[in-house]
């Protein structure tokens, strides 16, 4: 029943923070890097991915932690399977995300304010209101997009590598 559930909460989170990274690298981030959208609504865009980056990245470790618990015990099973590799990937892959996410961010909103400290990041993020209408949206967008493209082709393994663990790739 927990492990169902798990898997329930694992996967739900998954596809949100995977789908949310995809639609802002495909759909948002060449509006602001042509300059047809303004600042306050791409910044507002980035700031819910952080968010879901954010509270994702609770869940995310925390079933995958109680899913290596229950099937990959003795943890051996991690670096002796296929599929253990595949987990390992995974956690992996979720990590570098997860710093570039918070790195695309943060270099987007120090285009504006550049002292800012990394408490008060982690504390705000990047609130829409701290938009002062004095740097256009392309450069915001400058700042932010390796990072971003960088993320979505995270996304893309990620999806690739829980595929082939749905697909029942052989232990
Ligand atoms: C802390 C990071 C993570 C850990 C420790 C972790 C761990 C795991 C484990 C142990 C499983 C079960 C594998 C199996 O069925 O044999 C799993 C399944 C899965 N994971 Fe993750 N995971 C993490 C992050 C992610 C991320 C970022 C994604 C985004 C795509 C993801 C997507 C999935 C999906 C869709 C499944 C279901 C695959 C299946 O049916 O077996 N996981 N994960």
């Amino acid at each position: 029943m927990l492990l169902t559930a798990s898997f329930v909460l694992h996967v739900l989170s998954a596809a949100l923070w995977t789908g949310a990274t995809l639609f802002v690298v495909y759909a948002v981030l060449p509006r602001a890097v042509d300059g047809t959208m303004r600042p306050t609504t791409f910044v507002d865009g980035a700031h819910r991915l952080l968010l879901i980056t954010r509270w994702t990245g609770l869940v995310l470790p925390i079933t995958g932690a109680y899913m290596i618990w229950a099937l990959y015990t003795p943890l051996e099973l991690l670096t002796s399977t296929t599929r253990g590799w595949l987990v390992l990937a995974m956690l992996t892959l979720w990590g570098i995300m997860n710093g570039l996410i918070e790195m695309g961010v943060l270099r987007m909103r120090r285009e504006l304010d550049p002292e800012l400290g990394w408490g008060t990041y982690m504390a705000e993020g990047f609130p829409a209101e701290r938009v002062d209408g004095s740097v256009p949206a392309s450069r915001l967008a400058a700042a932010g997009r390796p990072y971003l493209l960088a993320s979505g082709g995270c996304a893309v393994i990620l999806l690739v590598d829980a595929a082939l663990l749905a697909g029942g790739v052989p232990w």
